[in-house]
This record gives C-alpha cells, structure tokens and sequence, in this order.
C-alpha cells in the first residue's frame, strides 16, 4: 500500500516554500537533452511543467549507470529521485509481478515525489543500464520557484536579446509567457530551405550555422553564424511562406527558445526590425528551394 508521509516533521521537508537550494547544472550532450524533455513531456504526471522548470530539469540531472539485475527504485521505499532512462531496459515490478519494460527515454519514479508517499513499485535493470537522475530537493526547488521568479528569469532573458531589447515589460511578458524550449543536438537541422514552417527561434544557448542554395553553386552556401540572442525563422512566417535558408546546430549543440505562428503574429511580427531587414539575398543569386519531401506531403 501506499504510505503518505507526515508532512513537515524535520528541517529535510523544508524545501517546500524554500529556495536554497542551489541548482547545479550537470553538462551534457544535446541529444540527452532532447531525450529527457521528450521523456517528461511523454509522462502523464510530469508534462505540465512550464518550459522554464522543464529546462531546469533537463540541467540539473546526471548519469548514473546500474549493472544487471541491480534495483533503481524498491517498492515501499521514500522516494529521493525522479528518474528518466537512457540506455538498457529496466522492469517495474510489484508485489514480485511485472508490470511493464521500460527502455530509453521513459521518466519514472515521479509518484513519491509528486505525491510524497512512499515508492509504489519496483524498478530493476534487465540488462546494463544507464539513466539521468534528480535529486528530490533539486526537483523540489525547480517546482517551488513561483511563476514570477520564473517570468523574470525569462525576462531577463527577452531584454539581452538585441530584436526585443527595446520592448516594454509588459509585452516582453506576455512573450515569456508563450515561450517553449527546444534542444537540438552537433550537426542537426533545425530548418531546411524550401520547407514549410510556423515557428520562430530565439537562440539561448550555442551557435548555428545558416547555408542557402546561391545560383551557380552545387552545394548550399554558407551565409553567416548566428549565436546567443540571434534569431532566425522569421521570414516563412513574415512573408514567404517556406524557410528561405538551411539553420544547421553547431557542436556541441543548440538550445532555443521558439514562438509559434500566432503568438509570433500577435508579440512580435510587427517590429520593424523584422520587416526592415534585408538578408542580401537578391544580391547573393539566392534560389527559391522547394523542398521535395514537402511537395509530396498532404500539408
Ligand atoms: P514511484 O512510485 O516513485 O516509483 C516507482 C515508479 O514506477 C513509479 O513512481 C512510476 O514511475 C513507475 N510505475 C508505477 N506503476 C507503474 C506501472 N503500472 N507501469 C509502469 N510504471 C509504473
């Protein structure tokens, strides 16, 4: 059975309302990123995280391999972690059945410490395995920030970039308020000239790479780099409607924060900036690329 805790009995159950605890952040790859965002967002119980709690959550995990037939999480413990797989497969077992396998990019053992009652299940390694781990009084912290301190963060974040820095507060919240987070690993695509699209990048950390295709040329050119505070993605939604270049992560990989179409054409659409800039692409011989993979699609 389940057993709920008292609440408040020693100074350890204080994280509640309390935000002391520092949040260390744990490097790692952006492929590991992505997985445990999707991971969190695939979990009935942990999928309304804000972006920010999200993103926090996805930096202050790390990895801790388990051997065969070692347990993560017994049955009727207190729960200290939130878990989400990487590598290997892991059983969940209880009251000695099994109840399901779990392989890479699942997040579990979030039931104690959403609901601080005591682990309702097991979880064993079936073969060697790895997984991205967080405290509870980290996960606890990320959670108990308000969403004000949360808005400002964002913010603060809006105001360094060069586009929006001149925008009032209040339209700067009401674009933190929309924002998602997106992570993209070395080398992946994040647009690709001739596509369709509906949203709107902010880069917040690492650098891309953007190319187009210059009459005269075989292979795509490279145009320029863009880094932190950079934007791109605009112009599909401004005028064109497909993306007028191919956006490239750089290693060790790129986080954005992204704005889809509407809320794009509502907070941002109409800043001069956007409609003033000029790419050069006449002058350069850029071509119209239309994507063929979208010529065939239904859209
Ligand atoms: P928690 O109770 O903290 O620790 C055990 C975890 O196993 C639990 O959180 C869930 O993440 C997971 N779990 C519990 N029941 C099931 C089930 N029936 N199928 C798959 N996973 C489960």
């Amino acid at each position: 059975g389940v057993r709920t805790k008292k609440q408040g009995v020693s100074g350890e159950s204080s994280p509640f309302g309390q935000n002391s605890v520092e949040l260390k952040y744990f490097d790692k790859d952006f492929r590991s990123k992505q997985l445990i965002k999707d991971a969190i967002l695939d979990n009935d119980f942990l999928k309304n995280l804000e972006p920010t709690q999200l993103r926090e959550v996805v930096d202050c995990m790390y990895a801790i391999n388990v051997k065969t037939s070692h347990y993560v999480i017994k049955e009727g413990d207190d729960g200290q972690h939130v878990y989400v797989s990487a590598e290997g497969e892991l059983e969940v077992m209880k009251d000695g059945k099994l109840l399901g396998k779990m392989g890479p990019g699942r997040a579990f053992g979030e039931l104690a410490i959403l609901y601080n009652c005591t682990r309702t299940a097991s979880v064993r390694a079936a073969s060697n395995a790895r997984m991205w781990v967080l405290d509870r009084r980290v996960f606890q912290a990320i959670m108990m920030k308000t969403g004000l301190q949360r808005q400002e963060e964002n913010i603060r974040f809006l105001r360094s970039v060069p586009l929006l820095k001149k925008l009032p507060t209040d339209k700067l919240a009401k674009i933190a308020d929309v924002l998602e987070v997106d992570f993209f690993h070395e080398h992946e695509y994040i647009l690709r000239e001739g596509e369709t699209g509906d949203t709107f990048f902010i880069i917040r950390k690492g650098e891309v790479r953007v190319t187009q295709n210059v009459s005269g040329k075989e292979e795509p050119q490279e145009i320029r780099m863009l880094k932190r505070g950079d934007y791109f993605g605009e112009k599909a939604l401004l005028s064109e409607d497909r993306r007028t270049a191919n956006v490239i992560a750089l290693p060790p990989g790129v986080e954005c924060l992204t704005v889809d179409r509407d809320s794009f054409n509502t907070l941002i659409g109409d800043l001069n900036e956007l409609r003033e800039k000029d790419y050069g692409d006449e002058a350069r011989g850029a071509q119209r690329v239309i994507s063929p993979s979208i010529e065939n699609s239904t859209e």
